[in-house]
């Protein structure tokens, strides 16, 4: 069964968005270290399009993609209610079919996780460097092996999300061979005076940082900053869970 599912709903009434909403806040001082001025972005896996709407309401043209429709629905009613032209389009990175058309391409919070397969991932970048123009920026972030074996793994269970409509909880797992984490997620929600189940597994990879500065390498892509802290830019840590890459075409 797919993810993003019925798991759309919880994640877009739930905490998750705060994440890309960040991104906005936290970007134009990346693009600025960089002397970017984009005018067309194109937002990968772009969920329920927080960030690709708020762009949008800055004046760029956005173009935002995401392999699920369900959740896809979120972020075309979260344009309208803003009153925002955003090109939202059902499709999967690993195929993208854009030639020099965007001074940068973003994407955000555990999205290039999701690739299971090296392959997937210079798949995807090799997309990027033909979707970007010359000179432009691809910023994107990961979990690290240390976020996806270590801080995720700390609590056998975790409720995420308890309100009067949603209850939603979170069971993790890792594979040590593979790298890949699991998350057995759990949500109820409240239709009518009953209580609907759902059930998705999700699985994440975690990358040696290397394995991605080479793949971004072979796309053609350079690594101009890779950090473990984007509103610093400071270098990654060996503890560092999470790491945010900025590469050039
Ligand atoms: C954790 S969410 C992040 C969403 C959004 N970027 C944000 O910051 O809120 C991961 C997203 O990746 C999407 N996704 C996973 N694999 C994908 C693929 N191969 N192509 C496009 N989207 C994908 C999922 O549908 C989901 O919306």
């Amino acid at each position: 069964m797919s993810i993003y599912e019925r798991f759309a709903y919880f994640y877009a009434k739930g905490p998750y968005p705060q994440y890309s909403r960040r991104m906005v806040e936290l970007l134009p001082p990346v693009l600025q270290r960089f002397d970017l001025r984009p005018t067309a972005i194109l937002d990968l896996a772009c969920g329920e399009g927080s960030f690709a709407v708020e762009m949008a309401k800055k004046g760029l043209q956005v173009t935002a993609i995401d392999l699920s429709p369900q959740i896809l629905e979120f972020a075309r009613r979260n344009a309208a209610r803003e009153n925002v032209e955003v090109e939202f389009m059902v499709a999967d990175m690993r195929s993208l079919d854009f030639e020099a058309r965007f001074d940068l391409v973003t994407c955000w919070y555990d999205s290039l996780n999701y690739l299971l397969e090296l392959e997937d991932l210079e798949r995807t970048f090799q997309g990027v460097h033909r979707a970007l123009k010359t000179g432009g920026l691809f910023i994107f972030d990961m979990n690290t092996i240390y976020g996806l074996a270590v801080n995720w793994q700390r609590y056998p269970c975790v409720v995420q999300q308890d309100t009067t409509e949603l209850f939603e909880i979170h069971r993790p797992g890792y594979d040590f061979e593979k790298n890949i984490a699991t998350l057995r997620i759990t949500g109820f929600v409240k239709e009518a005076n009953t209580w609907g189940r759902i059930e998705e597994e999700h699985k994440e990879r975690g990358y040696p940082l290397e394995e991605v500065r080479l793949a971004l390498k072979q796309a053609g892509l350079k690594v101009l900053a890779c950090w473990g802290n984007i509103k610093e830019m400071s270098e990654p840590e060996p503890n560092s869970g999470r790491v945010w890459f900025v590469a050039q075409k």
